[in-house]
């Protein structure tokens, strides 16, 4: 009924999906966060269970009411994962039996090194403020595609921000090799486009630096979008 297909044209695939966005812990009750909700990565799993694919989900901090709709769906397992550290592990273990991994999550580029184990409280900073010491987070997505098997496909996303669609491509293409991702979907963003709003738009990068396609629409129609664009990068 209305947007879903009845075309199982992803049957007997097994897809690997990352949505939502990581926490890194600055101590039991505090932690550095973003703005990414997850919904189109759960538009993007929805959309490729309806369409016959076995799909596993890992949700970074997704809200219940987000999750939903992949809760109630038999082809999708959904595993919540916090941190980057709990992603990639939950990743890494899971990654070779996919033929197709999907990262939509926004992975916090830094965590604090040596999160505190006690409440950071202001007695123990009378004179001002703590400074908390960042490392870099590893490049999950890059060490998924560097690890990859043939015939693997490794979609990664960027969310940017530029002044126009050329400058937008131009980091899109070269986000897409540095990662070495077989598909890089680019979605500008602004301080609300993109982010909380239903309407999206996904140019679609490929390995030859092509803008395979342009999706624009709700997210589960950009999912669609996204879902046929992987069909033909993997048929050729
Ligand atoms: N990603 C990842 N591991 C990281 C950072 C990002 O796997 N430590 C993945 C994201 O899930 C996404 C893609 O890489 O699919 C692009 O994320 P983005 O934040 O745009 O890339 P960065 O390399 O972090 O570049 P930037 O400096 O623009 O944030
Ligand atoms: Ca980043």
């Amino acid at each position: 009924a209305g947007e879903t297909r009845a075309i199982l044209d992803l049957d007997g695939m097994s897809m690997l999906v990352s949505a939502g966005g990581t926490r890194e812990p600055i101590d039991p009750v505090r932690f550095i966060g973003n703005r990414s909700s997850g919904r189109q990565g759960v538009a993007i799993a929805v959309a490729a269970a309806d369409r016959g694919a076995d799909v596993t989900l890992l949700a970074a901090n997704i809200d219940a009411a987000i999750l939903a709709d992949v809760e109630a769906h038999p082809g999708i397992a959904v595993t919540a994962v916090s941190s980057a550290d709990d992603l990639e592990r939950e990743l890494t273990a899971r990654a070779e039996s996919a033929d197709v991994i999907v990262m939509t999550a926004a992975v916090s580029d830094y965590r604090v090194d040596g999160a505190s184990d006690q409440k950071i409280r202001k007695e123990d900073h009378p004179d001002g403020a703590p400074t908390l010491q960042l490392v870099q987070n590893p490049d999950i997505l890059q060490g998924l595609a560097a690890d990859r098997w043939p015939g693997q496909t490794i979609v990664g996303f960027a969310a940017e921000t530029a002044d126009s669609t050329d400058e937008l491509l131009e980091r899109g293409r070269r986000k897409r090799e540095r990662k070495g991702v077989d598909l890089l979907a680019v979605n500008e963003v602004g301080w609300s486009a993109g982010f909380e709003q239903e309407q999206n738009t996904l140019h679609l990068i490929d390995a030859h630096d092509d803008v395979l396609r342009t999706v624009s629409g709700t997210k589960r129609q950009a999912a669609e979008g996204l879902l046929d664009t992987i069909l033909r990068v993997r048929v050729r």
